[in-house]
């Protein structure tokens, strides 16, 4: 089949991955209720398109924290590329670079930090996870400020780590080779000896692994004001959904909010990121910019999320999907077509600039 769609890419991707690793990249937790909400919520938006606008050139860049990118689409961050392809975060820095748009690592990247800021010359967004071990925490955000990291995009929708019922029914289990390279680095070498990894319980990766998800499970706001005394890099905080939260997190002096349910796959049964966003948007009277993700799947989505308020929105699973199927080449190829169908909506609904893109563009039926 020659993908014409982001839904085709995901579709090579199961018939090319082995089912226990599909699932770890699509699954959600529980019910999976959260992650078909974020789909169907897309879907309850109705477009009210402006005619006979003069379209002819349509411009889909925008600005992120003050950076310009080509197109209003990160790339999210997402745990252990190499998963996908032995390529991994690597290809996608070199796809992101080349769409013009900003790649998030994820502290659970499968190449070192190092590795994928050398790999292209994009603009780059370190998300980090905080450890029990406050001082892996420090050097991790020290890592990232030396490597010309942008932003610090702190995570903070995972006290612990959601239940994920499709990898308990399929055991699933990292391939030797599948590890957190940034803590591989960091951890003491006394606890996890790199030179022995096994994927068997009780093994080196696996133990690594576990010491991967130690997550801690007490950070609150003083972590928060901790961190931003501890860089200059631009906090962002991932993982918001109550007005509320947004509003204290004005107080602590975050640079932007995503708002986010992590893909489905934390707490099941809280609504779509879109279906919050028109609140946190009010919340935070623009005074910190505003970012959406969760099933982000068509160039109308991306309409949709900028005309209730969004600065840009992020895709996870599409662009691992892309890699999985064809590498760095397949990961580009999916971003080429979210920008030609966001390009096309665009210019369908009488936009010519995404600062054209504004409220009165969607109703709710
Ligand atoms: C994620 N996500 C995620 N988020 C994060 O902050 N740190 C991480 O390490 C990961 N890892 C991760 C792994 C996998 C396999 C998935 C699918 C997701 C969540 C991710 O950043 C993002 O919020 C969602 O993926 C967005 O939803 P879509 O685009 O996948 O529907």
């Amino acid at each position: 089949m020659e993908p014409i769609n982001l839904h085709d890419y995901e579709e090579l991707a199961r018939q090319a991955l082995p089912g226990p690793a599909f699932d770890f990249i699509a699954g959600g937790a529980e019910d999976e209720v959260t992650l078909n909400a974020n789909r169907t919520a897309w879907q309850r938006i109705q477009l009210l398109p402006r005619v006979l606008i003069d379209v002819s050139n349509v411009d889909t860049s925008t600005s992120v924290l003050g950076r310009r990118i080509d197109l209003p689409v990160l790339l999210a961050p997402v745990a252990l590329q190499r998963l996908a392809h032995p390529e991994g975060e690597l290809a996608v820095a070199r796809a992101a670079a080349a769409a013009g748009t900003v790649q998030v690592l994820s502290t659970m990247s499968s190449y070192t930090l190092e590795d994928v800021a050398a790999a292209a010359a994009g603009p780059k967004w370190f998300q980090l996870y905080c450890y029990r071990d406050k001082e892996l925490t420090r050097r991790l955000v020290q890592r990232a400020q030396t490597q010309g990291y942008e932003a610090l995009c702190l995570t903070v929708d995972v006290p612990r780590l959601g239940r994920r019922e499709r990898d308990l029914r399929n055991r699933m289990e990292f391939p030797p080779d599948v590890v957190p390279m940034n803590l591989v680095t960091d951890v003491d070498p006394a606890r996890v000896p790199p030179e022995s990894r096994g994927s068997q319980p009780g093994t080196p990766a696996a133990s690594l692994l576990n010491l991967s998800w130690e997550i801690i499970p007490s950070l609150t706001w003083a972590d928060v004001d901790w961190l931003r005394s501890r860089t200059s890099m631009p906090v962002v905080l991932k993982g918001v959904l109550a007005a509320e939260d947004a509003r204290i997190a004005l107080d602590h002096g975050v640079a932007a909010i995503i708002v986010s349910n992590h893909g489905g796959r934390q707490l099941d049964g809280v609504p779509a990121a879109i279906e919050v966003l028109p609140e946190i948007v009010e919340a935070v009277r623009g005074r910190v910019e505003v970012l959406v993700d969760g099933g982000v799947r068509r160039g109308a989505d991306v309409l949709k999320a900028l005309a209730l308020g969004a600065r840009a929105v992020l895709i996870g699973r599409p662009y691992v999907w892309g890699l999985a199927v064809g590498g760095e080449e397949g990961a580009a190829r999916v971003l080429a077509m979210l920008r030609a169908e966001f390009e096309m909506a665009m210019a369908l609904a009488g936009c010519r600039s995404t600062a054209e893109i504004t409220r009165a563009l969607v109703r709710f039926p």
